[in-house]
């Protein structure tokens, strides 16, 4: 089997910021309650004319570059979204078109928040059995667009934005050491957007004034107690799986859903919060998106350094949870 390895990382965001203040004015809400209880200072909202596959497509241009290859030497591509620009085609076969990747095959993964672990764990695959030589692994979200702006428990977490790897062939002792990815479907109701499938269609008016297609949390107090559990539990898998303690890892790179999940994660992994990193201050949530922007960000900063041990981890919708972990 091939070692498979990260060779290049990119992310997007778009330019407009809606800060928490501004949400004041049409929201019954606070600056304060919100950097309270989630972290959250502002998000990032896409212009009207930007779908998933247009800030995924600057966030793989980002990547492309930064592994100096070019799209047309790309064979693969997966895109993980809950919020692709249609359900038919996927946003993966969009995305292929906007970049000129005419010789890559390419297709949606989608599970939630846990998405961008999925899309990487499956295009792995394929480059260490020897089918494909290189894949672009992106995750790219339009939050913005299934909220329900008077809501103001879920409206406030959510934000738009896409992160890209470019995955290849790598040196033995380099890459993705190990993936462990879980699902329970049992637990499904709490992060749920009833509308648009099948269970639901077509959009009626009636669909749309019982706003089913827009996201719904009802269990998000019960989740977030899920949460800090599954990413300290599936952390501990990959520690013990590859042999290596926290002291080994350079950073854990989350999924950014709200500061009190990690600051619990960190409790009960007994690591100070430095080893966490942490932007969900700036961006809020972006579900599958948030890993891989979080990774190009402590690429660039320099927190990640060749030969660091990186761990990544999320939780999401599904429910779905999952890691990686890398040699870099
Ligand atoms: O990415 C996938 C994973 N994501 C998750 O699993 C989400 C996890 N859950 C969470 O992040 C948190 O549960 C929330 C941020 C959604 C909620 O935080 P909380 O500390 O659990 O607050 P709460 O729901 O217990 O609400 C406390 C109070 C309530 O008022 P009462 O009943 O105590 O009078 C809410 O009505 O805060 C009120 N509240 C707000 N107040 C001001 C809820 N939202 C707001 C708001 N502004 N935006």
């Amino acid at each position: 089997m091939k070692r498979v390895g990260i060779i290049g990382t990119g992310s997007y965001l778009p330019e407009k910021v809606l800060s928490n203040f501004e949400m004041e004015k049409f929201l019954d809400t606070s600056d304060e309650w919100i950097m309270t209880r989630t972290g959250i200072r502002e998000r990032r909202v896409a212009k009207a004319s930007e779908a998933a596959s247009d800030l995924a497509q600057v966030a793989c241009k980002r990547a492309l570059a930064a592994a100096g290859m070019t799209a047309e030497a790309i064979e693969l591509i997966v895109m993980a979204t809950i919020t692709p620009d249609t359900h038919c085609p996927a946003g993966a076969n969009w995305l292929e078109a906007k970049l000129g990747a005419k010789h890559a095959v390419s297709f949606d993964v989608t599970a939630a928040c846990t998405g961008f672990i999925f899309a990487l764990s499956v295009a792995e695959q394929y480059i260490k059995t020897g089918v494909y030589r290189n894949a672009l692994v992106v995750a790219s979200e339009i939050m913005t667009r299934t909220l329900d702006w008077t809501d103001r428990e879920t409206c406030i977490l959510w934000g738009d934005g896409a992160g890209a790897v470019v995955i290849a062939e790598v040196e033995d002792g380099k890459g993705i050491l190990s993936t462990h990815l879980h699902s329970d479907g049992a637990g499904g109701d709490n992060l749920l957007m009833p509308g648009g499938g099948s269970k639901t269609t077509p959009i009626s008016y009636k669909s749309v004034d019982k706003k089913l297609h827009t996201l719904n949390m009802i269990g998000a107090n019960q989740s977030f107690k899920v949460a800090v559990k599954r990413f300290a539990e599936v952390c501990e898998e990959a520690l013990a799986h590859n042999n290596v303690t926290l002291d080994d890892i350079k950073i854990i790179v989350p999924h950014q859903a709200n500061l009190r999940i990690l600051q619990g994660v960190a409790k009960r992994l007994d690591v100070p919060m430095d080893k966490i990193y942490v932007n969900i201050e700036r961006y809020g949530n972006i579900s599958s998106a948030t890993v891989p922007i979080a990774l190009d960000e402590a690429v660039k900063d320099g927190t990640i350094q060749p030969g660091d041990l990186v761990l990544l981890a999320a939780f999401g919708g599904g429910l779905t949870w999952g890691s990686s972990l890398i040699r870099w």
